[in-house]
């Protein structure tokens, strides 16, 4: 089967690194991938929100399946821009239509989602411009924290975590005056829950799932958990806290009831879910969800996953899912992503990137990186993602950092401290 994958990020070198290890993938091509993707295929300079783009590459590469990276794809409708063209029906897209995307695409969609599954979330209400009134006396309801959440996508930038109500309430006007734009003309106020992160993936076809090894990222920018928020610094996998009980309440409480949420709303889902979970007192409640997977997390759950990752997803297409028993990789593992100085403020691109080649006993998943003259250069604010095993994730830790040490450009930065709260 000929794959493209649409992204360019560390985790869409994880899933190259993943996929081309399958006897079922014959050609793969990635849209517009990075430097690092070209060892697994063909790097085509596509824009992957350039549906017709995307709809010549697959015919003129005879495409069988289309696995979409990041969400915003999705949420623009890629999958149902598929169905509706006679010449790509065949073509089996890994990701939800659009509407099953909204539980990313729009809070205020995923809360009412979960409201109706009876699915534990933080409490909230609803606002636009209309009924600011209601917004500004349901944060004076509050106890602070109070967070703010634009209802669509703002670039990871969305939400907002305010120690003071008039700060809030300040906010909350700039944010239905379109601070993030359109994604901000509906807010979503929630109660703030105290807790632990965690990340669950499931592959589903709607109907059955599949659970992908559990893990954890750390996103700030500061050894700690300090300062500003990137877009991820590392994640580990497993993670030690979620064990068989809390697991246990996270499928029956969550998981299965997501499901059973898409089924009884007709939603079309044929892909990854992932659930943004925060641990309190032993409960699991949803941060968030997204459609897509998480990054970085996925530069450790496929690295722990033994099964043939093209082989899940034919399954899926073919209603087979329930028939495969997810083998995990008994080893821990972590990532450390190395930065562009400045990021996740401004930062310099073109940076000449060196020592990959000298890296041992580690799996190197390019992120933020392109080709000049034959050099691998820096292109983004994440860089690289240095994936290591071992007996525990502080075995894993400690050989991804050596190997931090091993590749350097111009400004490089990293945290050391990844898994430092466990
Ligand atoms: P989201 O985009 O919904 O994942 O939110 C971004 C981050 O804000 C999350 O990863 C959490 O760290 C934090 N956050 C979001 N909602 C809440 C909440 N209700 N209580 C505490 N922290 C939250
Ligand atoms: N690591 C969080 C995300 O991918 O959104």
């Amino acid at each position: 089967m000929n794959i493209l994958l649409l992204g360019s990020g560390g985790r869409e070198s994880t899933f190259a690194w993943k996929m081309t290890q399958s006897s079922l993938c014959d050609q793969l091509f990635i849209a517009p991938g990075n430097a690092g993707t070209q060892q697994y295929g063909t790097n085509l300079a596509i824009n992957p929100l350039d549906f017709e783009a995307v709809k010549e590459a697959v015919l003129s590469n005879q495409v069988n399946i289309l696995v979409v990276g990041p969400e915003a794809p999705l949420v623009e409708g890629i999958y149902d821009f598929f169905q509706a063209d006679e010449s790509l029906k065949h073509v089996q897209v890994v990701g939800p239509s659009k509407e099953a995307s909204q539980l990313e695409g729009s809070k205020a969609f995923a809360k009412a989602f979960m409201k109706e599954q009876d699915i534990p979330t933080a409490a909230y209400g609803e606002f636009t411009a209309e009924n600011l009134a209601d917004g500004l006396a349901y944060i004076d309801a509050q106890t602070p924290p109070i967070v703010l959440k634009a209802d669509g996508l703002a670039a990871g930038k969305g939400v907002l975590i305010l120690e003071d109500k008039e700060e809030a309430k300040t906010e909350l006007k700039a944010m239905l005056d379109g601070k993030f734009g359109d994604a901000s003309s509906k807010v979503v106020i929630e109660q703030f829950l105290s807790g632990i992160e965690f990340s669950v993936f499931v592959l589903t076809d709607g109907k059955d799932w599949q659970l992908l090894p559990v893990a954890k990222d750390y996103k700030r920018i500061g050894e700690g958990d300090t300062g500003l928020n990137t877009g991820g610094m590392g994640s580990i996998s497993p993670v030690s806290f979620v064990d068989d009980t809390l697991m246990d309440k996270v499928k029956t409480q969550i998981i299965q009831p997501t499901i059973d949420g898409i089924q009884k709303r007709g939603l079309v889902y044929k892909g990854f879910i992932f659930f943004g979970l925060i641990n309190v007192d032993n409960n699991p409640y949803v941060i968030e969800y997204n459609c897509r997977m998480g990054d970085p997390e996925t530069e450790v759950v496929f690295p722990r996953l033994n099964n043939d990752l093209v082989a899940l997803m034919k399954s899926m297409s073919e209603g087979t899912l329930d028939q495969h028993q997810i083998e995990l990789d008994e080893r821990a593992a972590a990532a450390v992503i190395l930065v562009s100085g400045g990021y996740p403020g401004k930062y310099e691109k073109g940076k000449v990137i060196t020592g990959i080649e000298n890296v041992k006993d580690s799996l190197v998943f390019q992120a933020g990186t392109t080709l000049s003259e034959g050099q691998v250069i820096t292109n983004g604010g994440r860089v690289i993602a240095i994936t290591s095993y071992g007996k525990t994730f502080k075995e894993a830790l400690a050989i991804s950092n050596q190997n931090a040490t091993v590749i350097d450009f111009e400004g490089k930065n990293y945290r050391r401290d990844i898994g430092f709260d466990l």
